[in-house]
């Protein structure tokens, strides 16, 4: 199982006509191009046994269902990611990977602040996804096993 879980830049006090390029570019960098990266180089492993399992972690803040303003170098790469998830979740469906993006809700964490749900309670859906069974979903979007809005 491979698990993207490294994401920066929760850039709330920002707006998109106002664009900071380095925190937007730094954002994609980490976000979505080291998930990509990350699951191009693990692929063949993934592949190899017949039920490998990718969950990249993303957010309801990519949602295209409920985007609004703020947060724009954040929500935009969640989107990306999210888009990601589909393309390999198609490419990967052969192999029987099954590929997913999940959103672990408001967690307690440096990011999250305080306040969020318990660190255990926002891992729970990231390894129920990782641990899916062969006939369990792939190109989904989650939150505590159940499907979100794209
Ligand atoms: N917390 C929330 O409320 C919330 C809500 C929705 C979605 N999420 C998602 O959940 C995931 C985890 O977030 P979190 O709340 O745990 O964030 P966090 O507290 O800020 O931790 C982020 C982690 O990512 C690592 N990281 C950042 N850039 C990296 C890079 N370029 N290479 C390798 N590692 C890197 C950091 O490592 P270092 O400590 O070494 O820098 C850190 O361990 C993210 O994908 C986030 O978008 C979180």
């Amino acid at each position: 199982m491979l698990i993207n879980n490294a994401a920066i830049h929760y850039d709330t006090g920002s707006r998109a006509l106002l664009p900071d390029w380095t925190d937007i570019r730094e954002a994609f960098e980490t976000n979505v191009f080291g998930a990509w990266r990350a699951a191009s180089a693990f692929a063949p492993l993934l592949g190899a046994g017949g039920h490998g399992r990718l969950v990249n972690v993303s957010s309801e803040g990519g949602s295209l269902a409920s985007m609004g303003a703020g947060a724009p170098a954040y929500s935009t790469s969640k989107a990306t990611l999210n888009a990601l998830t589909c393309v390999l979740a198609a490419e990967l469906r052969g192999a029987g990977v099954l590929v997913n993006a999940v959103c672990p809700g408001w967690v307690a964490t440096d990011m999250g602040g305080p306040g969020g749900r318990p660190v255990a309670q926002g891992a729970a859906g990231i390894v129920w996804a990782a641990t899916l069974p062969d006939d369990g979903p792939t190109g989904g979007f989650f939150r505590d096993g159940k499907r979100l809005p794209w």
